[in-house]
């Protein structure tokens, strides 16, 4: 009687004590609850992190099967559209392969939960060689996109000699673990060798991106979800960014140029024009917006729109980002969260990191809250690795897991409460 007494007493302390779908039940520095809410069962996903998933069948598998099939299907169907196809025209699945690519877990899972496609990271061959990162990217990732692999500098640093070797490594990588890719990025102001950035001949530069976009997305034809076609035109003002294609153009037709040599050479993939500072409401905004829908009106094959969200810790650009989203979404395309970290100070306060996790649930809730937002890929996985430190002096802090691959909870948390909200 006794024993059933005390047996009794305890029994809403355990049920008080056992996490609920999706949260951390496990991994090296944890201290909470390590069993799950049945049905979820508590699952070892790497010496970091365990998580409460649902058995196999459950959502986690309905989820990356639904989307490998949706990228088998694509490799399959759509080869012969013509490259002037509008950009609205439907993506279809008609082929019915089934996936064996492993199963979601982590922030993946969660957002596909929601109904989103993907939470992905940066990443590149320096990035894999770290375990901590690749245990990371197993457990959390659906999509990984080249840092810099891909970029014009690095896959064509002289004209018709391509190095495809670290592309090729993160392509594979991803292949193998199950993961998306988001292609970056073609036409870039930056990261773009001389023999391009010294072409002052219309007709020459045409081919140019003709051919380079051709090789590029031609090799990896059938494996990318979406490409970064074009990337920050815009100056912070509004006006039209100068660079080579703008200046040897003379306006934006560099754009149409590029998006239907995408189009011809990866029919599947989604294209997208791609910029940061959006999040600030104003004329550049404002004239993205209205550049993506002139490039519709006209036929410009375009099928989404990448708003990159570098944020600042507390910065008023985050309270007013589902504005944003919404403004993006006005253009009737996909809109993507393409590159998003949040800095602060490199030794930051407690109160901004609090508020580095307030920060973290509003950008990821208005994904969620706007229809259009399809996923969000953070810029890279830890602070370790992130370019902020070297651009930005004295600040840093701004991913999910710190200097030493630690899981950032406060952050982490909030990134979850958004999806949840
Ligand atoms: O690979 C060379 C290496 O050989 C050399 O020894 C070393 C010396 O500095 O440089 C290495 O290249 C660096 C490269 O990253 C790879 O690590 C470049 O200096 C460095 O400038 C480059 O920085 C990248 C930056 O784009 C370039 O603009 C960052 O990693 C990358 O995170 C950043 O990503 C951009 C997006 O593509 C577009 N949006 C903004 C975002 C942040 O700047």
């Amino acid at each position: 009687m006794k024993s059933y007494i005390a047996l009794a007493l305890a029994a809403p302390v355990l049920v008080s004590a056992q996490q609920s779908m999706w949260g951390q039940c496990g991994g090296i520095g944890w201290t909470g609850p390590t069993n799950c809410n049945p049905p979820a069962a508590c699952s070892t996903l790497n010496p970091y992190y365990a998580q409460c998933l649902s058995s196999v069948g459950g959502p986690t598998t309905t989820a990356r099967t639904t989307t490998t099939t949706a990228r088998t299907t694509t490799t399959t169907t759509r080869t012969t559209t013509p490259v002037t196809t509008p950009s609205t025209t439907p993506r279809t699945s008609t082929t019915t392969t089934t996936s064996s690519a492993p199963v979601g877990t982590g922030l993946d899972a969660l957002i596909k939960s929601k109904g989103k496609k993907y939470v992905g990271f940066c990443a590149d061959p320096a990035t894999l060689n770290i375990a901590q990162n690749v245990a990371i990217l197993r457990a959390e990732a659906g999509q990984v996109t080249p840092e810099n692999s891909m970029k014009w500098q690095s896959i064509e640093p002289s004209q018709n000699s391509y190095s495809w070797g670290n592309a090729d490594t993160l392509a594979n990588w991803a292949q193998t673990n199950g993961k998306i890719i988001r292609g970056h990025t073609f036409v870039w102001h930056s990261q773009l060798p001389s023999w391009v950035s010294n072409i002052n001949n219309k007709a020459t530069l045409t081919t140019v991106i003709q051919n380079h976009i051709a090789q590029v997305a031609g090799r990896y034809k059938g494996k990318i979800y979406a490409w970064d076609v074009a990337n920050e035109v815009f100056n912070d003002d509004g006006t039209r960014r100068s660079s080579v294609f703008s200046n040897v153009f003379g306006d934006w037709t560099f754009l149409d140029v590029a998006f239907r040599a995408a189009r011809a050479a990866d029919p599947d993939a989604k294209l997208c024009l791609n910029d940061y500072n959006l999040d600030y409401s104003g004329a550049k905004l404002n004239n993205f917006v209205q550049l993506v829908k002139d490039l519709i009106a006209r036929g410009v094959p375009i099928d989404c729109v990448g708003t990159q969200s570098h944020l600042v810790v507390g910065n008023g650009a985050i309270p007013s980002f589902k504005s944003t989203l919404d403004a993006l979404a006005s253009t009737g395309l996909e809109v993507q969260i393409t590159e998003l970290d949040i800095r602060t100070n490199a030794s930051p306060s407690s109160q901004q990191i609090t508020q580095q996790g307030n920060d973290y649930r509003s950008v990821a809730s208005a994904c969620i809250k706007t229809a259009a937002c399809s996923g969000i890929t953070i810029w890279g996985v830890s602070d370790k690795d992130s370019w902020v430190p070297q651009t930005f002096s004295g600040q840093g802090y701004a991913l999910l897991w710190d200097n030493n691959y630690q899981k950032k909870t406060t952050a982490y948390n909030g990134f979850v409460a958004g999806i949840n909200s």
